[in-house]
């Protein structure tokens, strides 16, 4: 059973969604109590940034301890509840794991760095410098700065993608792999339905160490901008390995468990052979270009035919606008603007694969603008004024208007600063059936009521003008204006099951019909 082929995903980040004791700090608790917002809602499937516990240099993605819940955000026994409560209602919940790295503080970076005799000493990647100060090679961090640091205790250098404070582990040992296979069992004998996997293309590195080739014109800017391409630190074809054994594990639960990879690769046909030649690694892969894309149709036309071209038969997409790292699609595609809010959301829900949401997309909820002083991200406090960083998209959900938005009690302490939420939250949109919830909501409902639009086969017209105009199935199409000029669609005859500004909501259009700047349609055709 592919149940995540039909399933709407929620990210959400713990820490902000909603906190149960005043302290400022969401927690699992708050979660528990939340999970009626996302019934409602129409979620199937959530997935929470890490919990465990971590000394949070990197919030969560520096994990001291694998089988265990972070204590500002419960514990193991709150955990089980959420995902009985969450099972009662139909949800199930997806857990982060992060194997590319440990924080420094995990008893096996601690043993690792005593001595080089210790018992995980190789469960990292040490080397030496090579000579007057350099680093063994020039592989830099994605945080800055090269990815080596010297150990003084045993004067060689370790390696870290990310902060210093996240030692790589070394996947070329077996202990590594044994313990991950032991994490993995834990969470799902527990009952997690998976996992989204962390710097997934990344986690084995080159055996020789080699120096990375310098990044050419050709490489998007995302490359460019490290001067290097990530071709011996990561993306090595034996990943595929260590994920083909996590999916033979996850295949033997019943349901079967998910793999849903950060795959944060810029050619789609390296995101296609994640899934694995024989449907045997990935269900699910993050598509990265798709998230930095511009609100464009002719672009994310392209991206969307790209997939359809390269991906193997088994392979089912996933598309997101918004998450952690990238921030909120209503402020980086839609700069505010809530007709294209609407628009992103009908397109998100429409494209055959599985959406995955990040809490407060159902809302609209754009990043808040944040000052140095209130940064907790190493990336913003390291680049700022430059990079403001990631905490912008990390804020606490609005859920009210009232002092806390709903989220804490003591609005002092909220671990990050309050966005604007007396214009933009949960309860005045549940009010109003014509508000962005709503329309979340219906086109989740909508998706769910429609096999073509779960299941069926994708097939667009090329956009002119930025109308794009797909078909979804035998009897569904999709029509979006993505300019700021009226636009006539034309050869479309049917009825309209659901428009983003809702005045066209049930209405019969044949032969041509004219839809507003950033208005779109779903259309049931006619015969
Ligand atoms: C991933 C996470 C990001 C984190 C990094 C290091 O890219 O999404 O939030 O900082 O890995 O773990
Ligand atoms: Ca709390």
């Amino acid at each position: 059973m592919t149940w995540w082929r039909d399933a709407v995903v929620y990210q959400l980040y713990t820490r902000s969604f909603a906190d149960s004791n005043g302290d400022g700090v969401g927690d699992l608790r708050g979660l528990i109590d939340k999970l009626d917002h996302l019934a409602w809602l129409g979620i199937d499937v959530i997935w929470l940034s890490p919990v465990m516990p971590s000394p949070n240099t990197d919030w969560g993605y520096d994990v001291a301890d694998y089988c265990d819940v972070h204590p500002e955000l419960g514990s193991l026994s709150d955990f089980d509840e959420l995902i009985e409560t969450a099972d009662r209602r139909g949800i199930r919940v997806l857990n982060d794991l992060v194997p590319n790295h440990t924080s420094d503080r995990h008893a096996w970076f601690v043993d690792a760095r005593s001595s080089v005799d210790a018992a995980h000493r190789d469960w990292y990647v040490w080397a030496d410098g090579r000579g007057d100060g350099e680093p063994p090679n020039n592989w830099v961090s994605s945080f800055g700065g090269p990815a080596w640091t010297l150990d003084e205790t045993t004067g060689k250098y370790y390696l870290h993608l990310f902060l210093p404070t996240q030692p790589d582990l070394n996947w070329w040992n077996e202990g590594v792999r044994d313990a991950f296979d032991e994490i993995v069992r834990f969470w799902f004998d527990r009952g997690v339905a998976g996992f989204r996997i962390d710097v997934c293309q990344s986690i084995v590195k080159d055996a020789e160490l080699r120096d990375n080739p310098a990044a050419t014109e050709l490489d998007p800017p995302q490359v460019r901008l490290y001067g290097q391409r990530h071709v011996f630190s990561g993306n090595r074809p034996e990943v595929h390995d260590v994920i083909k054994n996590w999916r033979r594990i996850a295949r033997r639960y019943k349901p079967e468990r998910l793999l849903l990879g950060e795959t944060y690769v810029w050619a789609l046909d390296a995101l296609a052979d994640f899934y694995g030649l024989r449907n045997d690694e990935l269900q699910l892969g993050f598509n990265i270009p798709f998230v930095f894309a511009h609100l464009d149709a002719e672009a994310l036309h392209a991206i969307v035919d790209d997939v359809q071209r390269l991906f193997p038969r088994h392979a089912w997409p996933a598309w997101t606008g918004s998450n952690h790292d990238a921030g909120r699609f209503p402020t980086r595609w839609c700069r505010g603007d809530e007709r294209k809010v609407r628009c992103a959301l009908l397109m998100l829900l429409t494209l055959r694969g599985t959406p995955v949401l990040y809490y407060g997309d159902e809302i609209g909820m754009p990043n808040t603008p944040l000052e140095l002083d209130d940064l907790r991200d190493p990336v913003g406090l390291r680049f700022y004024p430059a990079y403001h960083g990631r905490d912008p998209g990390r804020t606490p959900m609005h859920w009210n208007a009232e002092d806390g938005a709903g989220f804490t009690s003591d609005v002092v302490k909220s671990w990050l600063p309050l966005g604007g939420y007396e214009s933009c939250n949960v309860a005045a949109q549940r009010n109003d059936p014509g508000s962005v919830l709503h329309l979340t909501r219906d086109l989740i409902a909508l998706r769910r009521s429609s096999a073509d639009l779960r299941r069926g086969a994708y097939k667009s017209r090329v956009p002119h003008n930025g109308l794009w105009v797909y078909r979804r199935g035998r009897r569904t199409a999709i029509a979006l204006n993505f300019s700021d000029e009226e636009a006539t669609v034309r050869r479309l005859k049917g009825r309209v099951l659901i428009s983003t500004t809702r005045q066209l909501d049930d209405q019969d259009v044949g032969g041509a019909f004219s839809l507003g700047p950033w208005e779109g349609v779903a259309v049931e055709l006619a015969g």
